[in-house]
């Protein structure tokens, strides 16, 4: 069993993913990298030449990797609090000046918090006033998320979450129980569109009202966060809100002064300046 990989073998696996696949991990942070790295070895039973074979020879080995690569740990009304503050602030913000609007989830991972904002959205009653955008780099975990079927051991964690946002009803009346899994109401998905997008490789992806970056940029280093950020005050509209982890910060960023900070420890920040 591998029990270290040195920076000289992470950068081959980097490199090699960049040049054959054109997907770029260079700048993620190293040692959350190099444990998920260390796992897909052992899991697999690999060693790094193995590894780096299986890279260049199967083509769609990428796609296991990658669900493997990524970290996809979510729930729905992840840190209610935050969930309250967008019910209660910030979207009654937005729509002061905005019958209909934009939301774009980036880095959605499993759907959870897609989901979460359509309820939050259906119980304020302005659901249909808004589209949703939603992207992960991760192709399997979309179908999933398109999916929307999650384990019945996940919805109690959902629904204490759900309890502590002070949601109208029950979880329950969002999904039904089909062979053991929660199986979500099909119309919560009615105004999202689920695309694969890379944070890291693409430009411009369009102009919104709010993004949701949780838990993503957690596993860039810093100049990569920077650059991201970059991209995020570009796609927003003015005194447009943009939502990161409780546990991230931007401060070091260069774009850090374009926003204000709306609520510290929710994490959510407003463009006031192009
Ligand atoms: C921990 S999950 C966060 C899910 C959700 N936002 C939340 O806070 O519960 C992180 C997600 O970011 C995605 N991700 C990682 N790198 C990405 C990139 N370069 N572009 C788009 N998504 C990325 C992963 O595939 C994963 O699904």
């Amino acid at each position: 069993m591998i029990q270290d990989i040195d920076i000289k073998d992470l950068k081959r696996i980097t490199e090699l993913i960049h040049l054959k696949h054109g997907y770029d991990f260079r700048n993620y942070a190293m040692s959350s990298f190099k444990r998920r790295m260390l796992r897909i070895l052992e899991v697999g039973g690999l060693t790094i030449d193995s590894l780096l074979e299986k890279l260049t020879e199967e083509k769609v080995f990428i796609d296991d990797f990658l669900d493997e690569l990524t970290v996809n740990v979510t729930e729905m009304f992840r840190d209610p609090g935050f969930w309250r503050i967008l019910r209660e602030e910030i979207i009654p913000g937005i729509l002061l000046n905005n019958k209909q609007f934009k939301i774009w989830h980036a880095g959605c991972s499993s759907g959870e918090e897609v989901l979460s904002m359509n309820i939050l959205l259906k119980e304020m009653g302005i659901k249909d006033q808004v589209k949703i955008y939603a992207t992960d780099l991760d192709q399997t975990i979309l179908e999933k998320a398109r999916a929307a079927n999650y384990s019945l051991k996940n919805m109690e964690t959902n629904e204490k979450n759900y309890i502590r946002f002070q949601g109208k009803g029950t979880l329950k009346d969002y999904y039904t129980e089909v062979g053991g899994k929660a199986v979500m109401n099909k119309e919560l998905l009615s105004n999202v569109s689920f695309q694969k997008h890379d944070l890291v490789l693409s430009s411009s992806f369009g102009k919104f009202d709010m993004i949701l970056c949780r838990n993503v940029m957690i596993y860039f280093n810093q100049a990569l966060q920077n650059e991201v950020v970059k991209k995020f005050h570009t796609d927003l509209n003015k005194y447009g809100y943009l939502a990161i982890g409780a546990k991230e910060s931007m401060i070091w960023c260069d774009y850090a002064s374009r926003f204000i900070v709306v609520n510290q420890e929710e994490k959510v920040y407003k463009k006031i300046r192009d």
